[in-house]
């Protein structure tokens, strides 16, 4: 799908980047050939997956000394700002970055009455307060030396209409969208460009395990979608390694749906009704076959 040299050079912080979408997506984008930055919360899990991407990469592309260090982990809890600007300073030590993904996120199911201020807190801290923190540490710096930035934030479909379940993350994400067209447009003639994908289901460990807790809970999702499957973390890793790349240059405060048409099919009006009517039904409600008048006899 892509020259095997479409992110040769560039260097990418992927926050959340030990596990899930974060994961696929470094190991997308070292495939391409850049150097990429893993952050996360637990050491453990970032350099288990840090070994696990450079065995099967090869460590990315070669570089032009062939042997360079391609995937490199840090330990770093985005919500804690002193943190974020420590690491992102550590990283520039070396060189800018290029490319910031905010990927990292919490969620859970929960009614809403049942939730402590601390789980407003948690949530909030790490999706929208996260993605504040380093995008404010990246974006300084690119601004203060004219170095061209893309950042990419993950934010999810039920932005727009919400979601019930899941205020936490839904008012997080609402704000991290708002945050992306803003900067979007007041960076922009600066050299950042800023955009973010909403995916819809897409199955791993982490999301799975939170938001579907019973297997045949499965069964629904797939019903309440267009295409009948879930995404892959294939095809997200795909769509982050075009956005992020110069060859989408031009894009900028979009939010990109992947979602098979997912939220789609949830908001339109006819959408479930349709699929209840029998083809009975349906037969009954076209226009009845009259019989065809006789042809009008032309004027000798
Ligand atoms: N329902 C209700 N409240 C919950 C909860 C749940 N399922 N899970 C956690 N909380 C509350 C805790 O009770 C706590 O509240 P308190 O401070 O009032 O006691 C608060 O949230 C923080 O939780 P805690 O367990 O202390 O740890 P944390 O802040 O490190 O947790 C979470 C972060 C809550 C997002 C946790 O679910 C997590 O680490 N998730 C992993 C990443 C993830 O969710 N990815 C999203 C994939 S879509």
């Amino acid at each position: 799908m892509f020259q095997k040299d479409l992110l040769q050079r560039k260097r990418i912080l992927i926050t959340g980047g030990g596990t899930g979408l974060g994961k696929a997506a470094a190991q997308r984008f070292l495939e391409l050939g850049a150097e990429v930055y893993i952050c996360g919360r637990r050491q453990e899990v970032l350099a288990a997956t840090e070994r696990e991407l450079h065995e099967r990469t090869g460590g990315g592309n070669k570089n032009d000394d062939g042997r360079k260090k391609m995937i490199h982990s840090l330990a770093c809890d985005v919500r804690d700002a002193a943190a974020v600007e420590a690491m992102i300073e550590s990283i520039w030590a070396d060189d800018p970055l290029d490319v910031l993904m905010n990927n990292a996120a919490g969620n859970f199911l929960a009614r809403t009455e049942d939730l402590s201020l601390g789980a407003f807190q948690s949530v909030i801290g790490i999706v929208l307060m996260g993605t504040l923190h380093t995008t404010m540490a990246c974006g300084r710096r690119w601004l203060a030396t004219g170095h061209k930035g893309v950042v990419l934030n993950i934010t999810t479909t039920y932005t727009t209409t919400g979601s019930a379940y899941v205020v936490p993350s839904a008012v997080a994400k609402a704000g991290m969208q708002a945050l992306t067209r803003s900067l979007a447009v007041e960076w922009g003639n600066r050299g950042i460009r800023m955009n973010a994908i909403a995916p819809g289901p897409i199955p791993t460990e982490g999301a799975f395990s939170r938001l579907l807790p019973r297997p045949e809970l499965e069964v629904e999702a797939k019903k309440r979608n267009p295409l009948g499957r879930f995404g892959t973390t294939e095809e997200f890793a795909n769509l982050a390694a075009f956005l992020v790349s110069d060859g989408a240059g031009y894009i900028n405060g979009e939010v990109v749906t992947m979602d098979g048409g997912e939220w789609l099919q949830g908001a339109g009006e006819f959408t479930a009704l349709g699929r209840e009517l029998t083809e009975k039904e349906w037969e009954t409600m076209r226009p009845k076959k009259t019989a065809p008048k006789p042809a009008s006899r032309r004027p000798e």
